[in-house]
């Protein structure tokens, strides 16, 4: 049966990426943080399909918004009025403000990466400038644009893309030579080179994720985003905050992972942990940013239809209600120091960082060397696999193993990782 599934795969898709085990599991069902294959055994999903199943696998309460909808009306062309895309568009402008007291106008599209494009789009006739800066090691989705502002090179095919990008290195304190505060003063003074050698010095826009996720969990440092955003604002352009991953409560205590560095995004961009699994993507902004596409033509087939606004708000109402925000700042918190315990015992745990849910562990060849171990890595999350814990891997080298479960992660679980983690290296 595996086999027969891997077998039509293999003749029917392309030929890119697919499972990424080496004795691939094929999951049938799904229940809050658990996982269960076609043989019922069962897995604790510390991955939540890449930091997007953000209130559980068929959470009860997003599966009657969905059932409820469907029921009534599922599918409608941006052409018509139905009711909840203009609720739900207030209710996210209205968290929004919390970031930035100006932000009133959203818009919804199917992914992360059309969500970015969009925000480049923004950026553009905003400014009526071209030219944007983004950062060394992120990531930001797979359309034309998104790669272009995609900062790491296995992801960038030998193909054309949009020019006008330069990339400001990364804060990444774990990878520099010398004290965290100087890392980020580093990453700031490389962002002020780039933009003065490598731009015009106007330009449309800076893209950054607040805790860089394909990139292994980097997370900058507490006086990054203030003193950047500044000098964007200086050049005239516009920051655009990538939260497609950081969003929706997963690094603590708050909505939005720029609240934790107390910097004003202009655009706001989500996806993935938005609609738990159900494809949306959005763009928040402002009203005088918003003004600036009056009379260009653009349109979304599936954008803000009836299904995709029954999911996100039915995700709202949960990390509201269950304050899901704060579970993960609680449960995050114990993970991660579980997780440092562990790095204190064992030399090829270079780093463990991140924030909330989102966290990171670095492995290494040693601690001296720091050399990084992507064939340990590879084999570690291979080992949870079999011991039942689901985690991914990333980082550019692909040495980090990368830690995201749904939000409802408890403390047993946390414990469970940890001891899964200790056990495979
Ligand atoms: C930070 C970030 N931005 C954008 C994207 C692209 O989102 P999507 O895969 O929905 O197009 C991703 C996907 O992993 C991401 O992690």
């Amino acid at each position: 049966m595996k086999t027969d599934i891997a077998a039509q795969r293999a003749k029917h898709l392309l030929p890119l990426p697919g499972p990424m085990y080496a004795r691939p599991i094929q999951i049938v069902e799904g229940r809050m943080q658990f996982l269960y294959d076609e043989n019922g055994k069962e897995y604790l999903d510390a991955f939540a399909g890449v930091a997007t199943v953000s209130i559980g696998h068929s959470h009860p309460g997003f599966v009657k918004a969905l059932k409820g909808q469907i029921d009534v009306l599922q599918h409608t062309p941006p052409l018509y009025l139905h009711p909840s895309v203009g609720a739900f568009a207030e209710r996210l402008a209205k968290k929004a403000r919390s970031v930035n007291p100006d932000m009133e106008v959203c818009f919804f599209t199917n992914s992360g990466s059309e969500a970015n494009e969009m925000a480049a789009m923004l950026a553009k006739a905003h400014t009526g400038r071209h030219e944007f800066v983004a950062v060394q090691r992120s990531y930001h989705g797979r359309t034309l644009m998104t790669i272009a502002l995609t900062g790491q090179g296995p992801w960038r095919n030998n193909q054309p893309y949009p020019v006008g990008v330069s990339f400001a290195p990364t804060d990444y304190a774990y990878r520099f030579d010398g004290t965290p505060a100087a890392s980020t003063k580093a990453a700031l003074k490389g962002l002020a080179e780039t933009l003065k050698t490598s731009t015009s010095g106007k330009i449309a826009g800076f893209f950054a994720e607040t805790i860089l996720g394909v990139g292994g969990a980097i997370t900058p440092g507490p006086e990054y985003f203030q003193e950047a955003v500044e000098l964007v604002h200086r050049h005239g352009g516009l920051f655009v905050c990538d939260e497609v991953q950081a969003g929706v409560g997963r690094t603590g205590k708050h909505y939005f992972g720029i609240q934790h560095w107390g910097a004003k995004p202009d655009i706001i961009v989500m996806a993935k942990g938005l609609g738990n699994g159900y494809p949306i993507g959005a763009v928040i902004t402002t009203a005088a940013v918003a003004a600036s596409v009056k009379g260009l033509l653009h349109y979304n087939t599936f954008g803000g239809g009836a299904m995709a606004m029954a999911a996100a708000g039915a995700v709202m109402d949960a990390v509201e209600g269950e304050k899901l925000a704060d579970n993960a700042a609680r449960v995050g918190g114990k993970l991660k120091a579980g997780l440092e315990t562990l790095a204190g015992k064992s030399d090829c745990i270079g780093e463990v960082r991140g924030m909330g849910l989102m966290l990171g562990v670095e492995l290494v060849k040693s601690k001296k060397t720091k050399e990084p171990a992507p064939e340990l890595t590879l084999a570690a999350v291979e080992k949870m696999k079999d011991l039942g814990v689901l985690v991914g891997k990333g980082g550019l080298e692909g040495s980090t193993i990368r830690i995201k479960p749904p939000l409802c992660f408890t403390e047993a679980d946390a414990r469970r990782t940890c001891e899964a983690l200790a056990q495979a290296i």
